[in-house]
């Protein structure tokens, strides 16, 4: 693995053992987000499919896709061996249905324990971390390993388009949790590394789009958003 900062924090016991811990609160708003990108998948209930969960950490959006459609498999891909190993103790009760592969999001080329092609490949609240530059040509293997007619969707915090349109969701942000001021004003160091890690590679959504359609998805669309955070995605034509 890279030796660069967004690898040191998701490998340092003391942050993820942290990420873990306030998991709960966060999931109970993102738990109707994770619903949608279900919602969006094309599959009966009951129909076998597998997929492939990428910068998957403790699995809590493959936990989305595998509580509803009960015959569906998931690969997860991460690089953190931390993340990993909270996800498969959290993860026990689906042994069978789903498997953990290492993989550096930032480095080109799947390994090859990852399906050659899947019917659907997600990610969220992780493609952020990597550069534009790295997106784009991630979308473009995401494409390359998904079966006609599979779905891309991707949950993540996008960039605002000017600081205006920023200043007007930290507004409503701020309405929503009123501890978040003195939470932002208050950080520890950890927490000030943890937060430039997270915002240094967010990047506005059109560019994203635009790449996603570069790369030859169809129906790329901003399926859900509210504030920063959207589901967007696509699906590779027949
Ligand atoms: C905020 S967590 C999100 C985890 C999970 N997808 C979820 O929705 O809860 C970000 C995850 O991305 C992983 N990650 C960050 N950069 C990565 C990279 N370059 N390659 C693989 N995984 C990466 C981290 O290890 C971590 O598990």
């Amino acid at each position: 693995m890279r030796a660069d900062h967004n690898a040191a924090i998701w490998t340092d016991e003391a942050q993820v053992a942290d990420w873990v811990a306030s998991s709960a609160q966060r999931e109970r708003t993102r738990s109707a987000h994770r619903q949608v990108m279900v919602d969006l998948l094309p599959f009966a209930d009951d129909e076998e499919f597998t997929f492939v969960d990428l910068g998957a950490g403790t699995g809590a959006a493959s936990r989305a896709v595998l509580d509803r459609y009960t015959s569906a498999r998931a690969v997860l891909a991460d690089f953190s061996p931390q993340m990993m190993a909270e996800g498969l103790s959290s993860l026990a009760s689906y042994e069978g249905r789903f498997r953990y592969v290492t993989m550096d999001l930032e480095a080109p080329g799947w390994p090859a324990e990852l399906p050659k092609s899947s019917h659907a490949v997600i990610s969220s609240l992780c493609v952020h971390h990597v550069p534009d530059e790295r997106k784009r040509q991630l979308f473009a293997e995401i494409l390359e390993h998904l079966e006609p007619g599979g779905w891309y969707l991707n949950y993540d915090p996008v960039g605002a388009a000017s600081p205006v349109v920023a200043d007007a969701w930290q507004r409503v942000g701020d309405r929503r949790d009123p501890n978040a001021p003195a939470a932002r004003a208050n950080r520890t160091p950890e927490q000030q590394k943890r937060w430039e890690n997270h915002v240094r590679h967010i990047s506005p959504l059109e560019p994203q789009l635009r790449w996603l359609q570069d790369a030859g998805f169809e129906a790329v669309d901003v399926y859900w958003k509210d504030l920063e955070n959207a589901i967007f995605g696509g699906r590779r034509p027949h």
